[in-house]
Order: structure tokens, then C-alpha cells, then sequence
């Protein structure tokens, strides 16, 4: 009799903090890169991405600000000059980067080509010793540096999960 009150107890317990636990993430609201959150990150990427002249001062400016929050990361890139970030071989690599983080917004809801170039940059940067981590710090600075150049604010809860999906990376 006791036990049989028990489990029914524990079992209305256990439903009680299911319900309350999807009640709270509804609430919350769980961040996912839909295909809505995809568009809305395309849409303001292509925007602050549109001239030549623009394009290099945005990438000058998140690189700066990514090397004043992270000191310890101008090492990485000595190979490319990075002493000086206005220096040519510095310019180039910002070209590089973020003609690669172009590609990957542009293919978000181009899963087969997302997938392949994800494979690519992944496998590159574990080789080169680059963390999810340090990947995320490199999207803060992005994220600090975008609105500048956006008409309007930054939608930051498409932008949080769909440049998670970069940081995390694909392996093979
Ligand atoms: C967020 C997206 C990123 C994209 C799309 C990206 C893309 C690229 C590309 C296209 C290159 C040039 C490869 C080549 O020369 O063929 C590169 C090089 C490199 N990346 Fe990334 N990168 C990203 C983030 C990062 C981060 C966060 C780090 C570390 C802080 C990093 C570290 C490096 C290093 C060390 C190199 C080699 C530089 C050299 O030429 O010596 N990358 N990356």
C-alpha cells in the first residue's frame, strides 16, 4: 500500500519537473540555427560584407579587436605578419578569413556545401591548434564589431547559434 502511494507519487514528481523543465526552455527559449535565424544572418552579413572599402575596415577592426581582448593570440599568426595588421601579408590573411567566413554564411542553408567546407576549415585550424573556445572569443569580436557597419541592431539570437555551428567545426 505505502510503496504503491510512493511510486505514484514519484511518478507525478517526475512528470511535474518534465512539464516545468519544457515550460522553462519555452520560456527561455532555446537558441537554434533555423532556417529563419540562417536568412536573418545572411541578410545582415551581406550588408556589412557589400563594398571593398568597408569590407577591409571591418575585418582591420575585428582583428584589432580580437588581438586587445585575446594579447596572447598575436603568436599565432606571426607567419602572416601580424606585428602589424596593416601590413600587407597581415591584409591578405584578414582577406582570407574572411572570404572563408563568407563562403560558410552564404552555404548555411546549403547543407552539402556547408558540410564540406566546414570539413576543410575544421581539419586546418585542429592542425594549426585552434579550440572551440578561442573560436568563440574570435566571434565575440565579430559580434562587437558588426553593428557598426549593420543598419539596425545585431540579431544576436540568430547570430549566437549559426556562428556556433562554425566555431564548433565538422569533422569528417
Ligand atoms: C571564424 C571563422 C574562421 C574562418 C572562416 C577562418 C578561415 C581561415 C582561412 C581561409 C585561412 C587561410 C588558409 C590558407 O592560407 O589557405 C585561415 C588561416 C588561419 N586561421 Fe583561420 N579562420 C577562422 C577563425 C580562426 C580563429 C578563431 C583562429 C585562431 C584564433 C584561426 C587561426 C588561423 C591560423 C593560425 C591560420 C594560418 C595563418 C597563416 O597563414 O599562417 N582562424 N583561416
Amino acid at each position: 500500500m505505502y510503496f504503491s502511494y510512493f511510486t505514484a507519487a514519484a511518478s507525478y514528481l517526475s512528470v511535474a519537473v518534465l512539464v516545468l523543465s519544457c515550460l522553462v526552455q519555452g520560456i527561455l527559449g532555446e537558441e537554434v540555427c533555423g532556417p529563419l535565424e540562417k536568412i536573418k544572418v545572411q541578410h545582415q552579413w551581406a550588408s556589412a560584407y557589400r563594398g571593398d572599402h568597408d569590407r577591409l575596415k571591418m575585418s582591420t577592426l575585428v582583428w584589432k579587436d580580437f588581438f586587445a581582448h585575446n594579447p596572447e593570440e598575436r603568436a599565432r599568426f606571426e607567419r602572416v605578419h601580424s606585428d602589424d595588421i596593416y601590413s600587407g601579408d597581415f591584409r591578405a590573411h584578414m582577406v582570407r578569413v574572411f572570404a572563408g567566413f563568407d563562403l560558410l554564411i552564404g552555404a548555411l542553408n546549403q547543407e552539402d556545401i556547408f558540410r564540406s567546407a566546414m570539413i576543410h576549415y575544421t581539419k586546418m585550424h585542429k592542425k594549426l591548434g585552434v579550440t572551440y573556445e578561442i573560436g568563440i572569443e574570435f566571434g565575440k569580436s565579430i559580434g562587437r564589431v558588426l553593428p557598426e557597419f549593420i543598419d539596425g541592431k545585431l540579431d544576436i539570437t540568430a547570430w549566437r547559434p549559426c556562428y556556433k555551428l562554425i566555431a564548433t567545426g565538422v569533422d569528417e
